[in-house]
């Protein structure tokens, strides 16, 4: 057999052996890659073309106008098995049906934390009234948690507070009272704020955690009068709990007040039904909500504001109680125990 012809047959045969390669591919990749195994620089026909220059002169036309076509029809198989694909997805994603009465995918949204409303709210109300938020660190000093509000170190109040040291002269903040010397401290009166915040206590039962959250409020100004402080108290008693509810003081001692008394408000939980059985208030109608006074002079030395001319009043209650009362809440670890089903709630 001549030379050329054997050239024309192997070419035929790699165009058989192309076809056969590319028909059952159904993607773009695959497709690609088996006409670079034919046609790239190191592909099959590339290759045989090499034994061109071998062949007689007089033969090099026809072998020529051989490997054009062939090449051609591997290029136009190509493109052709390549927009079949296209068409078949297109016609795949007409095909498609939707069940549109199918029920949706549910996705659970988030809210904001029981207690992190009762925060926001309380100081919402306060803010109504024109007090500014104050923050103070949860890791605070002796001077600033005790010191600077009249509790010197042999001080019974140091004990009664059940205090986690970290070293000799400082304290996990066992309330939000510091910040009313860091306030004032930094500020000349008049100072009307509300400190919210962590604090912690070596107390662990079902209405005390040793972590937990009070409102601190602090007001000096020329002239403020326990009256002034009652009347704050009551709009926040009320606006909060959303009832004609009524606050009461009894005399009661923190150093950093005087005079000083723990602030009771009526039991939301019976007002309206029978005390005698209400497990809220074991059937007293009151319930203690936190400690107010009028500032110590004192208090105000140690910040050398002029006591002769500035008198203010300060209170503290816990943010936990607050929402317990309202919605009945009856263990304070329900708060960070992380439970959904309890978070879910409210
Ligand atoms: N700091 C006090 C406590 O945690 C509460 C309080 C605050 C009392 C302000 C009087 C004035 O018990």
């Amino acid at each position: 057999m001549p030379q050329s012809q054997e050239v024309i047959e192997q070419l035929e045969s790699l165009r058989g052996e192309f076809d056969a390669l590319i028909a059952p591919l159904t993607d773009e990749q695959s497709i690609r890659h088996a006409q670079a195994q034919f046609m790239g620089k190191k592909g099959k026909v590339s290759l045989l073309m090499k034994q061109m220059g071998k062949l007689p002169p007089e033969d090099r036309r026809t072998v020529g106008a051989a490997f054009n076509q062939v090449k051609t029809a591997i290029v136009d198989a190509v493109a052709q098995k390549l927009d079949d694909l296209v068409q078949a997805a297109a016609a795949a994603d007409l095909a498609r049906t939707v069940d549109v009465s199918l029920p949706g995918r549910e996705y659970r949204q988030g809210h904001v934390h029981l207690l992190t409303q009762v925060w926001n709210e309380a100081v919402e109300i306060f803010a109504e009234l024109g007090f500014e938020i104050a923050l103070g660190p949860q890791i605070e000093t002796d001077f600033h948690s005790f010191e600077a509000l009249a509790i010197p170190k042999d001080h019974p109040a140091r004990d009664m507070q059940d205090t986690f040291y970290i070293g000799d002269d400082i304290v996990l903040r066992p309330h939000t009272s510091p910040v009313q010397i860091r306030t004032m401290q930094n500020q000349q009166p008049p100072v009307k704020i509300v400190a919210p915040g962590f604090v912690y206590r070596r107390d662990d039962d079902p209405t005390h955690s040793p972590m937990f959250t009070q409102i601190e409020g602090l007001l000096v100004d020329e002239v403020v009068r326990f009256s002034d402080l009652k009347g704050v108290l009551l709009h926040y008693v009320r606006r909060y709990f959303g009832k004609a509810l009524d606050i009461r003081f009894r005399p009661s001692y923190f150093p950093f007040v005087e005079p000083g008394a723990e602030i009771d408000m009526q039991c939301s939980f019976c007002i309206d039904g029978d005390p005698s059985v209400c497990r809220v208030c074991k059937g007293t109608t009151w319930v203690e909500i936190g400690g107010c006074g009028m500032v110590d002079p004192d208090v105000f030395a140690h910040v050398k504001y002029d006591s002769e001319k500035y008198t203010g009043f300060a209170f503290g209650m816990g943010l936990e109680r607050q929402a317990m009362l309202r919605h009945g809440v009856n263990d304070i670890k329900y708060y960070y125990e992380g439970d959904l089903r309890f978070l879910r709630q409210f």
